[in-house]
């Protein structure tokens, strides 16, 4: 009786210890899932520090437009309505005394961002002015071509040589008059794209993030 009872324990702490193992394991298996991922980037999902990038980077561009390009008295020749400011806006700023176009300051400040190598952001488009601004490769333009389709953000891991990156391409869309205008009229895009005319709410292009995931 004594030696059954004893066999008992013995079973039984065996089971409690393998119940603890196995909800070790799962335990694990449930932090881990992600957590490659989102280590890199210091436990926060990659998904949703992408969208914080775009976030910022999307008010940055619409501030400058409203509260800068729209006091200028000028946009690309044209007299502007409420301008108050003796300047203009235009993509030939560099070379007259004007101020840059809102894709520009964008572009400019990825350039200076893309110098430490951290992550990279860039406003691409299948329809560019710019050169620098076309779809660069296979995934560029699977993104590209998924936006364009449902209007949504498109999400996905990549590997570029040996490096992954969480990467993720947000619709531009046609948000004012002023995006069409521009766009349509523009001497390269006549040129190269004649077929194309944007209309209101199109999507015109999108803003690439990419986040290094195994930067840490
Ligand atoms: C006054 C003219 C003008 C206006 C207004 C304008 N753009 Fe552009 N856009 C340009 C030029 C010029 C470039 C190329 C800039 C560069 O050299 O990086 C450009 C670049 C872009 C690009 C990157 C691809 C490319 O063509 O090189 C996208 C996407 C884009 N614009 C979308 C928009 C949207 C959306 C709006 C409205 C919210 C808008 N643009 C308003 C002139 C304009």
């Amino acid at each position: 009786m004594k030696l059954i009872r004893k066999g008992m324990r013995i079973l039984h702490a065996r089971t409690l210890a393998f119940l603890t193992l196995a909800a070790a394991i799962c335990f694990t298996a449930v932090a881990c899932s992600g957590g490659a991922e989102s280590q890199a980037t210091g436990g926060i999902k990659p998904e949703l520090v992408a969208d914080y990038i775009h976030t910022a980077l999307a008010s940055d561009r619409t501030a400058y437009t409203k509260h800068v390009v729209n006091r200028a008295k000028k946009l690309e020749g044209k007299p502007k309505e409420k301008g108050v400011l003796d300047i203009e806006a235009t993509e030939a700023w560099e070379n007259s005394n004007g101020i840059p176009l809102p894709a520009q300051m964008f572009r400019l400040g990825s350039e200076i961002a893309s110098e430490d190598g951290a992550f990279t952001y860039n406003l691409i488009s299948p329809w560019y002015i710019n050169d620098a601004q076309g779809p660069k490769n296979e995934f560029e333009k699977k993104a590209m071509d998924a936006v364009i389709k449902t209007g949504e953000p498109y999400k996905e891991m990549q590997e570029v040589g040996s490096k992954k990156y969480f990467s993720a391409l947000y619709p531009d869309k046609a948000v004012a008059e002023a995006c069409i205008t521009c766009h349509n009229t523009h001497p390269i895009h006549k040129e190269r794209y004649p077929d194309k005319v944007f209309k209101m709410d199109d999507v015109m292009g999108g803003v690439m993030i990419n986040i290094p995931l195994d930067a840490a």
